[in-house]
């Protein structure tokens, strides 16, 4: 990514704190219909207007030193909007991978789809295939786009996963430990997540990263998801950088009675 953005990036680590920048970050990227309908244009002109802030965070993400992004796209449950807007969000996502998929290939990001393929429009899923093979040697930066995605439907499949081992007699019952079986979802090469971000106001997880979420600190910002951009991208990462994460233990220095 450019290269005068180093400077804003060392402001931040001065602002934060080296080793205080999350480096896996989970956004529901929320309040597009709300945005279109303060401008009287369709829900679909939000959403629209939602990839664009979707390029904006992608590119600030990296400049900040996050290297891992998981975002919700699609929900399992978001196939109750109405099939017009389905189909432009399909279509949204199509003209993305297709439009900027080279890019971000060349600027060494790595894509992957996560959530359930069944159910995907044929040619949704070609889109997915093409983003994983032209992207899957890249390291640089690895962005998540959940599509079709339900946490509590990964888990489900874990669990089936784990229950097919038991049956193969590839594994016992009370072997299963929380580490395995977080092996067993999709997100199970990723980080922990660090950071929820959720845009619009709405304080909800909304079946997205349930389990990913335990440690996870949340930031809920006023803002939406259309507007989103750079600085408040830096907002929620110092917000991050002054939460203090125990991960159930104590402060250090605490002197237990
Ligand atoms: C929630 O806003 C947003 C979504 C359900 C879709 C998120 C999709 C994008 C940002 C664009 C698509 C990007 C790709 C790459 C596919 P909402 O519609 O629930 O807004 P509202 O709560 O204001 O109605």
């Amino acid at each position: 990514m450019a290269a005068d953005v180093a400077s804003q990036a060392s402001d931040i680590m001065a602002l934060t704190g080296a080793g205080s920048v999350p480096l896996h970050v989970a956004i529901i990227m929320d309040g597009n219909g709300r945005w279109a309908k303060a401008r009287g244009q369709m829900r679909t002109m939000g959403h629209k207007a939602g990839v664009g802030a979707l390029r904006r965070t992608i590119r600030a993400a990296g400049d900040l030193g996050v290297t891992h992004m998981t975002v919700f796209a699609f929900s399992t449950e978001n196939w109750r909007r109405p099939a017009a807007e389905v189909s432009d969000l399909m279509g949204l996502l199509r003209t993305f991978i297709e439009s900027d998929l080279a890019k971000l290939a060349k600027e060494g990001v790595c894509v992957r789809i996560i959530g359930q393929q069944d159910g995907l429009p044929k040619d949704i899923v070609e889109c997915v295939r093409k983003a994983h093979d032209d992207t899957r040697h890249n390291s640089r930066f690895f962005l998540q786009v959940a599509l079709n995605y339900g946490a509590q439907a990964d888990v489900v499949e874990a669990a089936k996963r784990f229950a097919a081992k038991v049956q193969a007699g590839e594994a016992n019952i009370e072997d299963l430990t929380p580490e395995m079986f977080g092996g067993l979802l999709s997100t199970h090469d990723l980080p922990p997540l660090d950071l929820m971000i959720r845009t619009s106001g709405e304080h909800r997880l909304s079946n997205f990263l349930l389990w990913e979420a335990a440690y996870a600190e949340f930031v809920f910002q006023d803002v939406l998801w259309p507007d989103y951009d750079r600085v408040h991208l830096e907002d929620a990462l110092k917000i991050f950088a002054e939460r203090d994460r125990r991960f159930g233990a104590v402060e250090a220095g605490h002197v237990s009675a």
